[in-house]
């Protein structure tokens, strides 16, 4: 897949160039207590643990994944690799990979029970964000060693769930389309056989690498919501299926994973390039915010995002509708980097171009946030497993504005 390569190559090259920065970490040593602290809303700021996964830094625009940069896991490494990687924090040597590759393959297939409840969700009303939710509490249900908290037992159920997700939300996508979900191909990659349990087919192989790039640049990313709902679930020592499913839920928001599916509502409502400027004036009247860009975290443009963009670009290509909405995001990105980016450092992030990817290879728009979900589950596992080795329950603290001495009228009096 050399043309995919070279534009990830190429990404790289003009990421280098517009941040010219080596990335280091900023927040090191130990934090002495009593430290002053300022309320910063929806915790930013806040500190919740140190960690060896993964690093965003914000300002430049970088992402590592164990010391390892997002342009080279993209170019080089491989969704099953990249498991690995996060989960055992090195990279596997080769006979690791396929002892790690065949565990995933052994775990692909799921019960019939969890078959059977999803065929009893009324799929016209339901999100199948909300389905994969309810389908991955009830593995939990029929593994009989999810209740088993250690790191070694939970690194198993991670492993199943990497495996089973995928089987899980292609399952969704069928019989969403009223179609029997398809068994899993043991000969094919984790990107190759999601593609195929998804439609039938045989992945054409441009697809496939570009799915595996989807699924690598979606593994994990600091604390967003969902890695931390997952880490606050286990820290009760919960179990890893009902952390899961935590992190599932707090995935499914439109701040959050969901925004990949409103960014095609969007560019689906502006039309037509010629229609951004307009609406994106409208945009801002109003105050609405503009799907897939912003971040706590990046003030730059999102790594992620320069890679997907020229992905997004070559899929989209051979079909003039998927070309038009390609051509209408680059049109909108231009305009909001050359306002927000400069007023407001508001950039585009991760979800802007993967939708039009997934929509170029045929998927349903509702079905972008579980294929988030089927990548993600190795960075909450990750960072969920890491923690537990030296698990202390979260327990953050309010600031209480409300009254203390509130006298008590009974019922009849008020
Ligand atoms: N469109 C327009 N303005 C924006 C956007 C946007 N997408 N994002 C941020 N801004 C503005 C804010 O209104 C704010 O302006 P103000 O200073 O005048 O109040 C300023 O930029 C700073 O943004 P915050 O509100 O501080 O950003 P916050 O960290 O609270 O929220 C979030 C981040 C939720 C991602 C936000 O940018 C957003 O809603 N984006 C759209 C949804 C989206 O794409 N989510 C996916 C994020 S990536 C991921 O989760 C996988």
């Amino acid at each position: 897949m050399q043309e995919v390569n070279k534009l990830i190559r190429e990404a790289a090259e003009k990421a280098k160039r517009e941040t010219d920065a080596e990335p280091e970490p900023q927040l090191v040593g130990e934090v002495t207590w009593p430290v002053e602290v300022k309320i910063g809303k929806g915790l930013e700021g806040a500190i919740a643990c140190t960690t060896k996964v993964g690093y965003v830094n914000g300002s430049k625009g970088w992402l590592i994944y164990r010391g390892y940069n997002i342009f080279d896991l993209a170019e080089y490494s491989s969704f099953e690799e990249t498991c690995y990687l996060l989960l055992y924090g090195k990279l596997p040597t080769q006979k690791e990979l396929d002892e790690f590759n065949a565990k995933l393959v052994a775990n692909r297939a799921v019960d019939k029970a969890v078959i059977d409840v999803l065929k009893m969700i009324p799929t016209a009303k339901t999100h199948p964000m909300s389905a994969l939710r309810t389908a991955v509490s009830v593995l939990g249900t029929l593994d009989e060693k999810a209740e088993e908290t250690t790191v070694e037992a939970e690194r198993e159920v991670a492993i199943k769930l990497i495996a089973k997700m995928a089987t899980i939300a292609a399952a969704i996508a069928r019989i969403r389309k009223g179609e029997e979900p398809v068994e899993p191909d043991s000969s094919l990659s984790h990107a190759g056989n999601f593609l195929y349990m998804m439609s039938g087919k045989k992945p054409d192989p441009t697809f496939e690498r570009i799915m595996d790039v989807a699924l690598i640049l979606h593994a994990d990313h600091g604390m967003n919501a969902s890695t931390f709902t997952t880490m606050v679930v286990n820290s009760s020592l919960s179990d890893m299926y009902s952390s899961v499913v935590g992190g599932i839920c707090s995935l499914k928001g439109p701040l959050h994973g969901g925004a990949n599916e409103r960014v095609l509502y969007d560019l689906e409502e502006i039309g037509d390039p010629s229609n951004v400027e307009a609406w994106f004036r409208k945009a801002r009247e109003t105050k609405r915010k503009v799907m897939g860009f912003g971040h706590r975290v990046y003030k730059a443009y999102d790594p992620r995002a320069r890679i997907l963009s020229p992905l997004a670009k070559l899929v989209s290509e051979k079909d003039p509708a998927n070309k038009k909405l390609y051509e209408t995001a680059v049109k909108l990105d231009e305009i909001v980097c050359k306002e927000l980016g400069v007023e407001k450092k508001v950039f585009p992030n991760v979800d802007f171009y993967s939708g039009i990817v997934y929509r170029s290879m045929g998927i349903e728009t509702a079905m972008f946030t579980p294929i988030f979900a089927v990548s993600r589950v190795s960075g909450w596992t990750a960072r969920a497993l890491e923690y537990l080795a030296e698990n202390r329950i979260f327990r953050p603290r309010a600031v209480y504005t409300g009254p203390v001495k509130a006298d008590y009228v009974p019922i009849d009096k008020r």
